[in-house]
């Protein structure tokens, strides 16, 4: 995978808008993490962000002068609200406070931020920020629908504890994760045009109608890989085992319970699709005569029998035209040998393998990739950054 082919933040020209929160002191090591990166940016603050932060602090770190004033004498033309917006790739108000939400979700213009939001031309993202109880309020929650519905990104926030005391969501994500999320905005599209279908999440193998046969596989793997394809500009469907997750913005998401429902939803969409990614972990067993009724408790021993499940990835990697497949391998020991052996017996032109310790529920992972040009490594990393790396691989391997 060359360098070239993963995002850059090398030119970027960003305007990074800070509201009034405690927050505010994150946006400098986030401004610093752009300045790092290469990028250009211009802050805009609002008259309570500088209660929290002093200008001359961001001054320092961007290397340019900080606009808080809607009548900024160094605008010659005194079009501060347009110009300051229109050479930008993006804006970003990170910290965005509740009532900042509700200005721009309403279309109110009586600051200099809020109204370079109002006449922006390129794409605007924020970072809310503040207490659990105004997050969750209905209004914030009225606002925040309001913004997505009109394109706007919503970035986090994320729970933990709080500046005033109390614990929950509202927190601003950490700056890295901000960075990491416009480094994504910032990608190239990789698979536009291309159709990606995507297995994730455990399957569930039925008893009886209140239990069942499943594993520990959280989706968390195979939900990073589904959003990082729509970032790559992909139409992508998902099709999900029982998972607590969110649906990725712009995803197709078909809910299957066991690893049949999951072959016959994956081989009604499969002909339409360019690639086919396996994150899930599919039961290789099914109970044979899974009983209607509740079993009841008896003296004896219980045996069940179990059958094999059809093999998804093998199934479809043996159709006619078939898509380009992507296997993955979770495996206890002997990773290479298993992983290499897999996508063998598969007939895959490409395999993820990790350690099923280190992968299984985790917001991490590490994987190795296996193809026909040998392996390459993707060191630890959270999940939708090896996502974005598996992507950029698959795309590489499209365009040979
Ligand atoms: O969901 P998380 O908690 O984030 O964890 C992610 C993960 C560990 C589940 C994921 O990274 C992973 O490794 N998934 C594959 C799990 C596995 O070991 O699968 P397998 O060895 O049983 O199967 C190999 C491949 O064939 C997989 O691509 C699997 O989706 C596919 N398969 C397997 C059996 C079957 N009946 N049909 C299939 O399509």
């Amino acid at each position: 995978m060359g360098a070239a082919s993963m995002a850059s933040m090398q030119g970027k020209r960003i305007l990074l808008g800070l509201t009034g929160g405690v927050a505010a002191y994150k946006s400098a090591e986030l401004t610093r993490l752009f300045i790092k990166a290469g990028a250009d940016v211009r802050v805009v603050m609002t008259e309570a962000a500088t209660r929290f932060i002093g200008p001359v602090t961001l001054q320092a770190l961007s290397g340019q002068a900080v606009y808080t004033d809607l009548w900024d004498p160094r605008i010659a033309d005194n079009m501060a609200h347009i110009e300051l917006s229109r050479d930008r790739d993006l804006m970003l108000v990170a910290p965005a406070t509740a009532d900042f939400l509700a200005k721009i979700a309403n279309g109110l213009a009586d600051d200099l931020l809020s109204t370079l939001c109002i006449a922006r031309r390129c794409l605007l993202l924020v970072a809310p920020a503040m207490n659990v109880e105004m997050w969750s309020s209905p209004a914030t929650q009225r606002n925040v629908a309001l913004l997505r519905a009109d394109g706007v990104t919503v970035l986090g926030p994320a729970a933990g504890d709080q500046a005033c005391g109390e614990t929950g969501m509202g927190r601003m994500l950490e700056p890295e994760q901000i960075f990491a999320e416009l480094m994504s905005q910032f990608a190239p599209r990789l698979l536009r045009g291309k159709r990606v279908l995507v297995t994730a999440g455990p399957t569930f193998e039925p008893i009886d109608p209140v239990r069942g046969i499943t594993n520990i596989s959280s989706g968390k793997m195979g939900y990073a890989v589904a959003q990082a394809a729509v970032e790559a500009g992909a139409e992508v469907t998902l099709v999900s085992g029982g998972t607590s997750l969110v649906t990725p913005a712009g995803v197709t998401r078909i809910d299957v319970q066991s690893a049949r429902d999951m072959r016959d939803a994956v081989m009604t969409r499969v002909k339409k699709c360019d690639v086919f990614i396996a994150v899930a972990a599919v039961a290789d067993y099914h109970v044979v005569g899974a009983k209607s009724q509740k079993i009841k408790r008896g003296d004896g021993n219980l045996t069940l029998e179990l059958a094999p499940n059809p093999d998804i990835l093998a199934e479809v990697a043996k159709l006619p035209r078939a898509p380009f497949c992507v296997g993955f391998a979770a495996e206890t020991e002997k990773l290479h040998e298993y992983a290499q052996a897999k996508r063998k017996k598969k007939k895959i032109p490409l395999l993820a393998a990790n350690l099923a310790q280190h992968a299984f529920g985790q917001d991490t992972n590490a994987l190795t990739l296996f193809d026909d040009k040998g392996e390459h490594v993707l060191p630890r990393a959270p999940k939708i950054v090896l996502a974005r790396q598996l992507l950029a691989h698959v795309a590489a391997m499209l365009r040979r």
